[in-house]
């Protein structure tokens, strides 16, 4: 298995272009499944888990096709034609892999009345039910019967469009609500809907495609069911967590660096709360500019909570960067309940962290020292990155699969900025 070698200590400096979003590209690539004409989605990234939802859609009888751009972060083109479905089960060795499978529930069953997904899997951050996905799809007027670790969902006359009321805020929830919703006979209305750049993305493509919604971006999203929709080309949001991570790269780091490609209107709870460590973050012309000096970091608190609050994929990496920062922070974690499994890692490099309950109390360590060290989610293993990248000595990152499945280019766009990182490959 590869892994990833990082001799810290090194300010950054240049540009980091900002690649595609991972959690827009997943729904937009699931959307395909609700029309049979073709839908082309450019500034694609190339990760593994974009690897599973193009396997996941071929076993269906989707045709795909990817072609990588010029450079490294330019994002790819992705064209994909749902015309000849031959298989509606979405079988648990491809499910189990990424969670986001279960995004292609709701386009199943509302263009071909039927749908087996089987339970996902995906990272290993705490329970992750289903169940807001399910009573979506069964207030729309589906079938849901549960049979040996699959979903068998049904709706032999189609959708009808009806009122989903969601207790809490998921994302994905929303995301297939909102997509079966589009070819559901009358009006739906999504209440709570999760209101996070990537599900306003997934309705301006949606809408492209000839869907009738209005409210995006709020929480409450109304959808006038149509006939059928059509293709289109959408230009695939910039990554909100990749920005993030590299801004908060330059913060553990100090330097200079651009990132371009993005907006600082994706990252608006984070940019305060950068300012409060000690780095500036100021729109540019092509992006964002991220700017430390060499002092460490200044202690900060946050608590994770919804867009437009600090993103929950953002808590592991803002710890690495509080863990050298001068002063006691509390991070609070509010949206998954195990959400920590990087701690006992930061422990291993020098940190100092109490865990209770949900809240991280992080007392600031002058510097961190270099270890190897494994996560076991995605966003937990990009805080190891940024903890090696400000270390001394050498860190080596042990089950790099996680960081493939999320970041594009992730040493070659830190090593032009100046770090000293390099994948072992096994
Ligand atoms: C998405 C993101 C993930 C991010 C998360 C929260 C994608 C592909 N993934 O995941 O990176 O960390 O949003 O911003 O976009 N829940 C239930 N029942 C359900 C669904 C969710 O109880 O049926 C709970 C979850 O366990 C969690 C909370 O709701 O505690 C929020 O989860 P949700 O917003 O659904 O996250 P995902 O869509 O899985």
């Amino acid at each position: 298995m590869d892994r990833i070698r990082i001799k810290g200590g090194k300010p950054l400096k240049g540009e980091i272009p900002i690649s595609g979003a991972k959690n827009a590209a997943l729904p937009l690539m699931a959307a395909c499944l609700l029309t049979d004409k073709k839908l082309t989605l450019i500034n694609a990234p190339w990760l593994a888990d974009v690897g599973f939802m193009s396997e996941l859609l071929r076993s269906f009888g989707v045709e795909t096709s990817y072609v990588r751009g010029p450079g490294f972060g330019e994002g790819g083109r992705l064209d994909l034609t749902a015309r000849n479905i031959v298989n509606t089960t979405a079988d648990y060795d491809l499910v189990r892999k990424m969670r986001a499978s279960f995004l292609v529930l709701g386009p199943l069953l509302a263009r071909f009345g039927q749908a087996k997904v089987s339970l996902p899997g995906g990272c290993a951050i705490g329970a992750r039910p289903v169940d807001l996905h399910l009573r979506a799809m069964q207030a729309l007027g589906a079938d849901i019967q549960l049979e040996e670790g699959y979903v068998l969902a049904s709706a032999k006359g189609g959708l009808t469009g009806a009122l989903v009321d969601f207790p809490l805020v998921s994302v994905g929830a929303t995301e297939n609500a909102l997509m079966a919703a589009t070819l559901a006979r009358g009006k739906s209305v999504i209440d709570n809907a999760a209101r996070e750049p990537e599900i306003v993305d997934l309705g301006r493509c949606l809408s492209a495609m000839g869907a009738r919604i209005s409210g995006l971006g709020t929480s409450c999203i109304e959808i006038e069911g149509v006939e059928a929709l059509h293709g289109t080309q959408h230009a695939v949001l910039p990554d909100r967590i990749e920005t993030g991570t590299y801004a908060m790269a330059a913060a553990i780091c100090g330097g200079d660096i651009e990132l371009t490609g993005t907006s600082a209107d994706l990252i608006g709870a984070v940019i305060p709360l950068l300012a409060a460590t000690g780095t500036a973050a100021v729109s540019t012309n092509l992006g964002i500019s991220v700017r430390r000096n060499g002092v460490r970091p200044t202690a900060a608190d946050v608590s994770t909570e919804p867009f437009p609050g600090f993103p929950t994929d953002l808590q592991a990496q803002f710890m690495a960067v509080v863990a050298t920062a001068e002063g006691r922070s509390h991070i609070k974690e509010t949206i998954f309940e195990n959400r920590f499994m990087h701690v006992p890692e930061l422990l291993r490099m020098g940190a100092d962290i109490q865990v209770q309950g949900d809240t991280a109390i992080i007392q600031g360590v002058e510097y961190l020292k270099g270890a190897p060290v494994m996560a076991t989610d995605l966003r937990g293993s990009s805080s190891l990155v940024l903890a090696g990248l400000a270390a001394e000595g050498e860190t080596i990152i042990n089950r790099v699969y996680h960081l493939d499945r999320g970041f594009e280019c992730l040493e070659e766009k830190l090593s032009a900025a100046g770090a000293e990182i390099e994948r072992l490959k096994e």
